[in-house]
């Protein structure tokens, strides 16, 4: 909107141009009766414009309906803009204007076009500028103009990014988004059970005038700005392929689709293959913290190109949750499926360390009741072995359902979504030791054989009566399983950057687990720190010495677990692991026999060069 000579029509068709949003002049709906009188040189009163302005906002319905349309019009009156305004109420006004010696020398030097220059001076008195709109001042190229005003308007009225998905997490993502002043749309799928979610979602949070709610997803997709950032939040497999195969079509080069829930790395990487055919940057984002940390502030783990890197880190930066250092715990773990393959390990890691409090307990039990184990792992909590899952597990110590604690009230067979199991088959697969992981993973698979586990529970000996094991000692135990927990996922992740060409930051990794995240711990940042020197935590002398000095206690332990007939997989993994690694003669030579004798297969002997491989009639 502008007076005549403001350069209306050239900004709008240019801008037409570069966006292919449909252009319009307002100018070619008047009657004829209208033209002429301007012709003329007459001034069009109130009552002349009246009809035409009617006009125009039906057809600004109409257009709306198609998607971004542009349409010059002088629209000099508030009273005019209402009734524009009258069938579509989220027009975005651009305001042009310039000096009264501009425009004029513009319209003198117009050819063909019925507007006198002497009405110049009967417009700009008409004129009510708005305080609402974009403001430009005419004063420049053409060029420059569109490339500002059209960044002017994505930020204005299009929303910074678009949440999929209306479960707990994408709640709590889209309201992170929403406190931090960032314009998010909000899209669920309407099937049944599900059709009142996104209307449920934006009423009870009517008082954030930053959330759109969206049932239709090519509406959705309309409303976000570009380069569009669409951040999916749901079920990882079948239902990521399917809406992506929806997306896909309705974006365009250089937006962004942004997947943060638990998929599988490998599907991330085939996914980013797929979205490049169309230039469409696929991202993997692991995303920590649960409801709590999606709501507050995650540990976020990206994984995609660093051009989707640049685009996305000031979104990540504001959902994130700071670090001791006051830096948000995001950070860039390398191309396609790094993201999703970290925040796996993160999964396997968390599945472990859960396993080693439910064991502490299951020996614990014996020998104390509940508050008492509470204060004690608050007790644990307060030094170097402070963790979430620790804290976490002393509150459930105390939480009670009427006379019992709800612990007892709950079954004893543990269930899984199969990050863990991933893991697990993922070391395999790299040829990675993570005993820890995978025996947390049949630990849970174990309890869940409840039924054979009633029939042949009387077959377990009883054990015979001893003393409580040392507390001391257990705490000790408990530092080194911690530990070698963590060396284990880590020597995955390396093995897996290593493949995959990834950029394998262990400080950085560990400093975005620091906060936020379901594993975050003292150990954590004191992973941070030595990580700076070593990239390899078995080269950490402050920690092998940890580990040998607790050595005896771990042992202990496991022969007590062994005396009370308490099964203590994880500890045992944890044990045996850095039995073995400190073994200089282990008895793989033997089974490199084996291997020759029934197959061929060949072995490498201690008194040859090891490139020398031989075989044996035995
Ligand atoms: C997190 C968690 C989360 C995970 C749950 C459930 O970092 O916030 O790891 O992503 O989905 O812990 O995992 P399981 O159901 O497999 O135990």
């Amino acid at each position: 909107m502008g007076v005549s000579g403001t350069g209306k029509t050239s900004l709008g068709k240019h801008l037409s141009q570069l966006t292919s949003w449909p252009f319009y002049d307002a100018d070619d709906f008047h009657s004829e009766a209208n033209k002429s009188k301007m012709k003329s040189g007459d001034a069009l009163n109130d009552l002349d414009r009246l009809p035409w302005l009617n006009l125009l906002s039906l057809k600004i319905e109409e257009w709306s309906k198609q998607g971004e349309t542009i349409l010059a019009c002088s629209a000099l009156k508030e009273g005019y803009r209402k009734i524009l305004s009258k069938h579509y109420n989220s027009i975005c006004w651009v305001v042009l204007n310039g000096s009264f010696e501009l425009i004029q020398s513009r319209l003198k030097n117009r050819k063909n076009h019925y507007f006198s220059p002497l009405l110049l001076k009967s417009q700009l008195d008409t004129l009510e500028l708005p305080l609402y709109g974009i403001k430009i001042n005419i004063n420049q190229a053409i060029e420059v103009l569109s490339a500002d005003l059209l960044k002017k308007i994505n930020t204005m009225s299009s929303s910074g990014i678009g949440i999929i998905g209306l479960g707990v997490m994408g709640q709590g993502i889209a309201l992170n988004f929403v406190e931090k002043g960032i314009i998010t749309s909000v899209y669920n799928r309407s099937v049944p059970g599900e059709d009142k979610i996104v209307s449920d979602f934006v009423n009870s949070n009517n008082a954030l005038k930053n959330l759109k709610g969206f049932s239709d997803l090519a509406e959705f997709i309309k409303s976000l700005q570009q380069p569009r950032k669409i951040w999916l939040m749901i079920k990882s497999g079948f239902a990521v392929d399917s809406l992506i195969k929806e997306l896909l079509p309705l974006l365009n080069k250089g937006d962004v689709i942004v997947d943060g829930g638990n998929s599988h790395y490998k599907d991330t990487q085939r996914r980013v293959l797929e979205a490049e055919k169309r230039k469409i940057h696929y991202v993997g984002c692991g995303v920590s913290g649960g409801e709590a940390g999606a709501r507050y502030g995650a540990s976020i783990m990206f994984g995609g190109s660093p051009q989707a890197y640049d685009i996305l880190k000031p979104l990540l930066n504001n959902i994130a949750a700071i670090d001791r250092s006051k830096n948000p715990c995001q950070g860039n773990m390398g191309t396609d499926g790094a993201g999703h393959f970290v925040k796996m390990i993160h999964n396997g890691i968390e599945y472990a360390e859960m396993q080693l409090l439910a064991e502490t307990f299951s020996i614990l039990k014996n020998q104390m009741v509940y508050s008492e184990i509470a204060s004690l792992f608050e007790e644990w909590n307060k030094g170097s072995l402070g963790n979430y899952l620790l804290q976490i597990t002393a509150e459930i110590f105390k939480k009670k359902e009427g006379e019992h604690y709800l612990l007892d009230l709950i079954l004893d067979s543990a269930q899984s979504k199969g990050t863990g199991a991933w893991s697990s088959s993922t070391a395999l697969a790299l040829g990675q030791v993570n005993t820890m992981m995978s025996s947390a993973v049949f630990a849970r698979n174990i309890s869940s054989l409840k039924t054979q586990r009633l029939s042949l529970s009387e077959r377990k000996p009883i054990p015979g009566k001893s003393m409580p094991f040392n507390i001391s000692k257990l705490k000790e135990a408990y530092r080194f399983a911690r530990i070698i927990n963590h060396i284990q996922g880590f020597n995955l992740i390396e093995a897996a950057s290593k493949k995959y060409n990834w950029n394998y930051k262990p400080s950085e990794i560990a400093r975005v687990w620091t906060q936020g995240c379901i594993i975050r711990s003292s150990l954590m940042e004191e992973l941070k720190n030595s990580f700076t020197s070593e990239n390899s935590l078995l080269k950490n002398s402050k920690l092998l010495d940890s580990l040998s000095k607790s050595e005896p206690d771990i042992a202990d332990f496991i022969h007590y677990s062994i005396d009370q007939k308490i099964a203590l997989d994880s500890y045992s993994s944890a044990y045996n692991y850095w039995i073995a690694l400190c073994t200089e003669n282990l008895p793989a030579n033997l089974i490199q026999a084996q291997r020759d004798f029934f197959g061929a297969h060949t072995y490498q002997r201690v008194d040859k060069p090891l490139d020398q491989f031989f075989h044996t009639q035995w």
